[in-house]
């Protein structure tokens, strides 16, 4: 037998519930002027190499790169802001005037170790706000965050924000982090050793050393000014909406094009892998892209973790696979039951016998698929225009014109 291969996920009874978040999320993005984007699935290596940060894991482990039969090096996307960023410089966007404002929801490949939340082909909504550097923009992209977890009906979530500071005033914290970190590198973790020389952030978010990082310099403490003041001001923006937040020195994110503002929405009733939602500011990815200088911010939401927080609240829709199951009493009804079939799913959920099953076996197939009415049409209902109609509920029945069926299934 061939097995689907690890990391990856088999949507199968699930996938009505995917298409329910998905459709609240395009909707509350719509609602707040994002429009879809939709980039290719693979990219050129490079793009990741000098958009991601050749330093970070995601490039240095996780990429699924290959060469391609023109041998040129490409790469399954392991995330959706260099792509975006990649076609406004390649469409040369920001001709048609700033903000623009995106939004994208699909598959990235990322090669991690798998585990509950974590995959090796996962699905990401996101947004990415073009063209502002004010601390406005950061608190919009924030609210559609936590508009679209609220429009799924999700509670118990968090907002932790923090600065990772410009290219000006990081330099001087991490010189700090070195100096701090330098006497405990015999018992860092393997991963936070090679990450010391590398990419000395991401030592503040190791899981397993984060009793050395709660001692660790704050990087708040070694903002410039104009960092300071941006900072201060998203802050005075979220107190002024009544945005729940936490300060979280901590969050560092794992990407490298990150200024300034960063922020994760977590739902700590998932474990290990609690992050829902990850973003940040990047005013320097388009600059790195070749384009001229244009400062942005946006967030990526992990659907999978979503969904299974989705679970833990047991706030997935009851969702009934069929409205109305239509019943030939005999073979010579069989063309009428399509007919009614064909009429009624422009308004309804519509089932039939495909099998050529007796009465009885139709009925017991309509209970299987959770149908809440069933329709029976015999000689004699397509004689006379009047219908049996039969709620599952509780057994009721009654003789109606086809019109009037549809009006009880739909109404009720
Ligand atoms: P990220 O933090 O790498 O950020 O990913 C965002 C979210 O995607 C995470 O919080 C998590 O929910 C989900 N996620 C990441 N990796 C996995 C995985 N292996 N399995 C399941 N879910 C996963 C970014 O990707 C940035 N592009 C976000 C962004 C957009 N920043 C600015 N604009």
């Amino acid at each position: 037998m061939i097995k689907r291969i690890k990391g990856t996920n088999d949507i199968i009874e699930n996938a009505y519930i995917w298409e329910w978040v998905e459709n609240k999320f395009r909707n509350v993005a719509e609602h707040f002027g994002f429009s879809e984007i939709r980039t290719p699935i693979f990219e050129a290596t490079e793009l990741f190499d000098r958009g991601v940060g050749k330093e970070t894991d995601i490039v240095q482990k996780e990429m699924y790169t290959f060469e391609d039969k023109g041998g040129r090096s490409v790469t399954l996307r392991p995330e959706g802001t260099a792509p975006v960023m990649r076609a406004f410089v390649e469409y040369n966007l920001a001709s048609k005037g700033l903000p623009q404002k995106f939004f994208y929801i699909g598959p990235m490949f990322r090669y991690e170790r798998p585990q509950a939340g974590r995959l090796r082909q996962f699905h990401q909504y996101g947004i990415e706000l073009i063209g502002s550097s004010l601390p406005i923009a950061d608190v919009y992209t924030i609210l559609v965050a936590i508009e679209s977890l609220k429009a799924i009906g999700l509670e118990n979530f968090k907002l932790k924000i923090n600065s990772t500071g410009c290219e000006k005033c990081r330099p001087s914290y991490k010189e700090a982090l070195k100096e701090y970190y330098k006497p405990l590198l015999d018992e860092l973790c393997s991963d936070c050793k090679t990450r010391y020389n590398r990419n000395i952030l991401r030592l503040l978010d190791c899981k397993r050393d984060a009793e050395y990082a709660k001692s660790a310099p704050n990087i708040l403490d070694y903002l410039c000014d104009d960092c300071k003041v941006h900072f201060e001001e998203l802050k005075s923006l979220l107190d002024k909406l009544n945005v729940e937040y936490e300060v979280d020195p901590s969050i560092v994110r794992g990407l490298d094009y990150y200024t300034r503002t960063v922020f994760e929405i977590k739902y700590p009733l998932l474990g290990a892998q609690d992050a829902i939602i990850g973003g940040g500011r990047y005013d320097n990815l388009v600059e790195e892209l070749g384009g001229t200088s244009t400062p942005s911010v946006g967030f990526a939401a992990g659907m999978e973790r979503i969904i299974l927080a989705l679970k833990t609240e047991e706030k997935i829709p009851s969702f009934q696979d069929v409205d109305l199951y239509i019943v030939a009493v005999g073979d010579d009804q069989r063309a009428d039951v399509l007919k009614i079939a064909k009429e009624l799913s422009k308004v309804l959920r519509v089932d039939v016998d495909l099998m050529g099953r007796k009465v009885k076996s139709q009925f017991k197939n309509a209970s299987k698929g959770n149908a809440r009415y069933v329709l029976v049409v015999g000689e004699d209902e397509v004689r006379s225009g009047l219908y049996t109609l039969k709620r599952m509920s509780d057994g009721t029945q009654m003789r109606l014109p086809i019109d009037e069926v549809v009006k009880t299934v739909k109404d009720s």
